[in-house]
């Protein structure tokens, strides 16, 4: 049944690899977006904040492709649509803006047509888009999540995160688009890089799952990405470095980049220092970079009500950051 009133989602940023677990651990955080997606006579899609600036308005718009397949794949027919968009997580950085859309798209559309299809198709489905279940794991279930992927079908494990962690990112104000620091990689790895690897990603899903923050340091290096990307973004080599002499848990280099990440103790109070440590050392390289302190977000992409009579973006105020 088509929900003539429409539907509105609210989906959480993510950071994806974590260090070591390279297209495989993801954890959502406390920064959004927002989709409302109605029936309409005609398309419309209105896109608000400074993010959205150069995304199409038009069919070619990601959300309505993807809210297209979503009929397409339930055997429905609903080629007009009025969507309206806003996010304050910024475009290719990192944080998971393309995957917060595909799964915002995805759950929208799904309950605009009575959720004919389970989280299970929809992971799929965001992951086959997506080509890594990372970001969109994280976007759709919260949490942290550890993912595999065969090419078809993608299976997860959701983590609680810690109660204590707290996450510090340093967002560099030129983009980094996931080709080009994909681009950067090896094909083939050594046994030992691959061990290394593999030890700490599962250190760190343990570390999670049990509390044990302290292990967090040793659980987030890396050998399989980070190095060869760590000259697309100066002064992550020295951050990825020194960031524990600082305060952090741990650092790591965000998705693919180019925003830096910080997990923290929220109970050791040395966020002033780490802040300032990153900003200078980006500063150094000439790069300018804004912080911005978040949570870890519990709770994947959820459905909100829509009240009547009251405007989209009216509905967002008091929530969004700017
Ligand atoms: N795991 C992916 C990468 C995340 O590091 O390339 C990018 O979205």
């Amino acid at each position: 049944m088509i929900s003539e009133a429409g539907v509105r989602v609210k989906v959480p940023a993510s950071t994806a690899n974590l260090g070591p677990g390279f297209d495989t651990l993801g954890m959502a955080l406390s920064l959004y977006a927002w989709i409302e997606m109605k029936p309409a006579k005609e398309t419309e899609i209105h896109l608000y904040g400074d993010q959205m600036k150069g995304i199409p308005t038009n069919k070619s718009n990601l959300i309505y492709e993807v809210a297209q397949s979503v009929f397409r794949e339930a055997g429905v027919s609903l080629p007009e649509l009025e969507i309206s968009m806003y996010s304050d997580i910024p475009l290719t950085r990192g944080l998971g803006s393309s995957a917060s859309a595909i799964v915002g798209a995805l759950v929208a559309a799904n309950e605009l047509i009575g959720s004919p299809l389970n989280q299970a198709q929809l992971f799929d489905m965001a992951t086959a888009l997506e080509k890594h279940p990372d970001n969109v794991g994280a976007s759709l279930f919260g949490g942290v999540i550890t993912a595999v992927w065969d090419g078809t079908h993608a299976e997860y494990l959701r983590i609680e995160p810690p109660i204590d962690l707290e996450v510090l990112v340093a967002i560099p104000e030129f983009q980094l688009s996931t080709s080009k620091a994909r681009q950067v990689l090896p094909e083939q790895v050594s046994l030992e890089d691959a061990v290394f690897n593999i030890s700490r990603t599962s250190l760190f899903t343990a570390a999670m799952a049990s509390g044990r923050l302290d292990l967090i340091r040793s659980a987030m290096q890396d050998r399989l990405h980070q190095p060869f990307r760590a000259p697309l973004v100066p002064g992550m080599a020295r951050i990825l470095e020194e960031a524990t002499a600082h305060g952090a848990l741990g650092a790591a280099l965000s998705g693919a980049g180019p925003t830096l990440l910080a997990l923290t103790d929220r109970r050791e109070q040395r966020g002033m220092e780490l802040e300032r440590f990153l900003i200078e050392v980006l500063s150094e390289q000439g790069i300018k970079a804004r912080t911005i302190w978040l949570n870890p977000c519990t709770q994947g992409a959820q459905t909100l009500t829509i009240e009547k009579g009251v405007k989209f973006i009216d509905s967002i105020e008091g929530e969004v950051r700017s």
